[in-house]
């Protein structure tokens, strides 16, 4: 069986509420919801953490370390600011999916340039919640691909 780290950023919490034109009216629990339906269906199973402290997410990927076979993580606005996010997903050496709810190609040029994408093994961005499960469901057949499957 998978086990899955998932982390959530800073200001994730606020889904629903935060921006919606951009973000979406859908929560984190919905969203946790759904990944855990996903989950069930691949039998894999998932630690669901959101944080707004980058130390507390880098902590959670230290201590995946022996029990989680892969991350998905949306970076927030860490994505394009922390080098030691980034230093912490290589050094667990976990394999890594990035995922946006929006395009952040086609917003402000910040956010453009993702500290953490050359440490995973691919990005989704622009599909709101759907990138999180599409980022699953990749990062569960790169596992299984892997097994031989
Ligand atoms: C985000 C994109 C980031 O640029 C932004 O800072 C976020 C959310 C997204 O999911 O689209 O907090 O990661």
């Amino acid at each position: 069986m998978h086990k899955i780290l998932v982390l959530h950023g800073p200001n994730l919490n606020l889904l629903g509420t935060r921006e919606p034109g951009i973000y979406g009216q859908v929560t984190l629990n919905d969203i946790n919801n759904r990944l855990q339906a996903l989950a069930a269906e691949r039998r894999a199973e998932l630690r669901i953490l959101q944080s707004n402290h980058e130390g507390a997410l880098i902590d959670a990927l230290h201590n995946a370390v022996g029990w989680a076979s892969g991350v998905l993580i949306n970076p927030g606005g860490f994505t394009h600011t922390s080098v030691a996010l980034r230093d912490a997903i290589s050094a667990v050496a976990l394999p890594a999916v990035e995922c946006h709810l929006s395009n952040v190609y086609a917003r402000e040029s910040f956010r453009h340039h993702s500290y953490i994408a050359p440490v995973c093994l691919g990005t989704l961005a622009g599909f709101g919640w759907r990138s999180y499960l599409l980022g699953l469901s990749g990062l569960l057949d790169h596992l299984d691909a892997r097994l031989g499957g």
